[in-house]
C-alpha cells in the first residue's frame, strides 16, 4: 500500500508556508511543509511584534530546554510589541563555528515552526531547507527533529550530505557538513559542524529519522544522489522551470530569451522513465495545480504532485495581505505576470519574480534601496588571501563585496532576498525611524490561473478549497 501523500504542500521560503499553512494541509491528509529558511530571523521578530496569539509562547513551552527556550523569550519578547517605526533588533550572522547564541535561536525556531505544523493533529509535516544555505543547516535540522518532522525536503544545491546528518541526529550524535567555498578548487570546502549534545539540558530518546526527499531538475543529480550520498534518499521532487522560487538554470550555457529570461530546452526536462528505474517514490512539481495534470503525473508513475503558488495566494499562507490581494486581483483580472529574473538572486540561480507595484520588481523602487547586508543567508563562503573563510553577497554594498574580491558585473541587478523575503511575510526590517524594507514576491508561472481556486462569488479562498480542486474537480 502506498503510505505517500498524493500532494504535498511546497515549502515556500521565507515562511510564506508558515506553520498555519502547513498544518491546514497537513490536517486535511495532504502533506504540510513549512518553510525553514530564516527561521531564527522570523522568530526573533515574531517575538518583538509581541507575539500575537501567543502561539510561539505555546511552542517555547513545549521545547524539551526550558533554560533554553526561555533565554530566547527574554532576549526577543516585547509586550505588546515594538513600536511600528522601531527597527528589530539586528541579529549577529552565522558563521562557520556558529555563535551559541544563534544555534540555540535556530534549534527552537526550527521546533516551534514544526511543533505549531503538527499540533492538533496526527499526520506528518514536512520542513524545507535550500542546500546553499549551509550555515545554519545543522542547527536547524536538529531542531526541526526535536519537534519529531516527518519528511525533510531539500533544494537548491546537491544534497548529498543530508541523509547522514538525519541519521546522526537520530541519536543526538554529532555531524558535519561540508561547505562550498567560491572559486574553490575541487576538493577545497570547509566543514561545518555541530555536537547536539553541547546543546542538551537533558538525556532525550533516540529521534524518529525523518523521510528525505531531494529536488531535482536533472536525472543526472537524482542518480549522483542514488549513488553518492551518504545515506537512504526516500524519494524526489521534480521541479520544472515553471515553478515558483529558484529555478535551476538550464543546462548548458545560458542563453536569454528577448525579454531577458533564460531560455530552457529539451535537455531541461527529467525523463521520468529513467527516473522510474531508480524505484524510488516522486512528485512532479511545476505548473502541476489541476486535476487534469494531477493525473498525468499518477499515470507517468509519480506518487503524485507537489504545488507551491496555489498556495502561496490562500488564505492560510503568510504572505502579507497587501501582496496577496493585490496579486490575486492581477490574476483575476488576468494581468498577472511573472518573469524568471536570471541574477535577481545573489545565488545566480534563476529566480521567478511576480511584477507587483510598491515591491524591488519595481525598478524605481530597487534603486531607491541603500545596499546593505544584514541577514546574510545568502553569503557565499570564499577564502580569503590569509587562508581563512570570510562571507560576501553580491547585494551588499558594491565597494564592500568588490574590496572582498567579488566581480563588480556581478552585482548588477542583484537583490537582497533575505530582507525582501521577510518583508513579504509582513516582517520588514525598518531603517532609521523611516525607511520600511519592501518585499519582492516569488511565484510559478501559474499566477495567472490561480483565481480558478476563488470559490463562487468570493474574493478569497483556502487550503481547503485548493484541495478540493485538484482532488475533485
Ligand atoms: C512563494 C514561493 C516560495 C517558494 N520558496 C521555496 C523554497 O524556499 N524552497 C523550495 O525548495 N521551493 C520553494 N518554492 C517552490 C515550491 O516549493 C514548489 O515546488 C513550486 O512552487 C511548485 O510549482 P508551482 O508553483 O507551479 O505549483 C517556492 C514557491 C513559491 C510560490
Amino acid at each position: 500500500m502506498n503510505s505517500y501523500p498524493m500532494i504535498i504542500q511546497g515549502g515556500m521560503g521565507a515562511g510564506v508556508s508558515s506553520w498555519r499553512l502547513a498544518r491546514a494541509v497537513s490536517q486535511l491528509g495532504q502533506l504540510g511543509v513549512v518553510s525553514g529558511t530564516a527561521l531564527d530571523a522570523i522568530l526573533a521578530r515574531r517575538l518583538q511584534d509581541g507575539d500575537p496569539g501567543g502561539h510561539m509562547r505555546r511552542g517555547l513551552d513545549n521545547f524539551p530546554f526550558p533554560k533554553m527556550a526561555e533565554r530566547i523569550w527574554q532576549a526577543y519578547y516585547i509586550p505588546g510589541g515594538k513600536p511600528k517605526l522601531a527597527s528589530y533588533k539586528t541579529l549577529p550572522m552565522h558563521t562557520v563555528i556558529g555563535l551559541r547564541e544563534l544555534r540555540e535561536l535556530s534549534i527552537v525556531a526550527n521546533f516551534v515552526e514544526v511543533f505549531l505544523a503538527r499540533e492538533g493533529h496526527g499526520n506528518p509535516v514536512g520542513i524545507n531547507y535550500l542546500e546553499k544555505i549551509q550555515l545554519p543547516l545543522l542547527p536547524c535540522v536538529y531542531g526541526a527533529m526535536l519537534a519529531g518532522v516527518d519528511y525533510v525536503l531539500v533544494g537548491a544545491g546537491v544534497p548529498l550530505k543530508i541523509p547522514g546528518v538525519l541519521d546522526q541526529f537520530t541519536s543526538h550524535e554529532s555531524a558535519m557538513y561540508p561547505l562550498d567555498l567560491a572559486d574553490a578548487q575541487e576538493g577545497g570546502k570547509g566543514t561545518i559542524s555541530f555536537a547536539p549534545r553541547d546543546y542538551m539540558e537533558c538525556d532525550l530518546p533516540p529521534l524518529r529519522r525523518p523521510k528525505f526527499l531531494a529536488i531535482i531538475a536533472s536525472n543526472t543529480l537524482a542518480t549522483t544522489l542514488v549513488k553518492k550520498a551518504n545515506g537512504c534518499v526516500d524519494g524526489f521532487i521534480v521541479e520544472g522551470s515553471t515553478a515558483g522560487g529558484h529555478n535551476a538554470p538550464p543546462r548548458g550555457k545560458l542563453q536569454l530569451s528577448p525579454s531577458g529570461e533564460p531560455v530552457y530546452g529539451e535537455r531541461d526536462i527529467v525523463d521520468l522513465t529513467k527516473l522510474l528505474a531508480l524505484n524510488l517514490p516522486f512528485w512532479l512539481a511545476g505548473g502541476y495545480a489541476s486535476p487534469e495534470k494531477l493525473r498525468e503525473a499518477l499515470a507517468a508513475g509519480a506518487a503524485g504532485i507537489q504545488v507551491g503558488t496555489a498556495f502561496a495566494f490562500c488564505a492560510e499562507s503568510s504572505l502579507c495581505d497587501d501582496y496577496k490581494h493585490a496579486l490575486l486581483n492581477l490574476a483575476v483580472s488576468g494581468q498577472a505576470r511573472v518573469i524568471t529574473d536570471p541574477i535577481a538572486s545573489p545565488t545566480n540561480f534563476p529566480f521567478k519574480v511576480a511584477l507587483l507595484e510598491g515591491t524591488l520588481s519595481d525598478p524605481d523602487v530597487y534603486s531607491a534601496r541603500p545596499r546593505i547586508c544584514d541577514l546574510g543567508f545568502l553569503r557565499e563562503a570564499y577564502r580569503t588571501a590569509d587562508g581563512s573563510i570570510d562571507f560576501r553577497c553580491p547585494a551588499e554594498p558594491v565597494s564592500i563585496y568588490v574590496s572582498k574580491g567579488g566581480k563588480l558585473e556581478d552585482t548588477q541587478g542583484r537583490k537582497c532576498l533575505c530582507n525582501a523575503l521577510v518583508a513579504n511575510i509582513g516582517l520588514p526590517q525598518v531603517r532609521n525611524g523611516k525607511h520600511i524594507e519592501k518585499g519582492l514576491v516569488t511565484s510559478g508561472d501559474g499566477l495567472a490561473e490561480i483565481s480558478r481556486f476563488l470559490p463562487a462569488n468570493a474574493s478569497a479562498y483556502c487550503a481547503a478549497d485548493v484541495l478540493s480542486h485538484l482532488l475533485n474537480g
